[in-house]
């Protein structure tokens, strides 16, 4: 099947198979490989990104939904030089080891930010409900948030 859909502001028209997955097409057929894929089923978060101006898990998306989206990656909220607020705070607080799940942190505090100008530590903490991170811990994390929220809502 023909899918449209807007990937960091740029649009697309691809042809799909119908079993795949957002995670799939953009690491697959666009290369925006900061998308990651752990678990593959919904448990991890490391694959989340923002559709529609919410956060989800890109690994459940199926192929249907992504016709007529808008989507933002991990790509599309990097600037080309440097990092954002966010990714800033996050690299000052040392809020993770591997990295591996930090691309679906950003989203989920993105789209967080977004919605919301200056959110609480309870906030914070159910955004993030969904990212799974084995390494650091999420005391770091959740100072860097805080951080980059008042930051941002300067
Ligand atoms: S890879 Fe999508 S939730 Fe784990
Ligand atoms: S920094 Fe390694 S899983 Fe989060």
């Amino acid at each position: 099947m023909h899918i449209s859909l807007q990937v960091n502001g740029t649009p697309h028209r691809l042809e799909v198979r119908g079993a795949e997955t957002l995670a799939e097409v953009l690491r697959d057929r666009l290369g925006l490989t900061g998308t990651k894929i752990g678990c593959n089923a919904g448990e991890c978060g490391a694959c989340t990104v923002v559709l529609d101006g919410r956060a989800v898990c890109a690994c459940l998306v199926p192929t249907p939904r992504m016709d007529g989206a808008a989507v933002r990656t991990i790509e599309g909220v990097t600037p080309a030089e440097g990092l954002s607020p966010l990714q800033q705070a996050l690299v000052e607080h040392g809020a993770f080891q591997c990295g591996f799940c930090t691309p679906g942190v950003v989203m989920s505090l993105t789209a967080l930010f977004d919605r919301v100008r200056l959110p609480s530590e309870h906030e914070i903490r159910v955004a993030l409900q969904g990212n799974v991170c084995r390494c650091s811990g999420y005391v770091r994390l959740i100072e860097a948030a805080k951080a980059a929220a008042l930051r941002l809502a300067r």
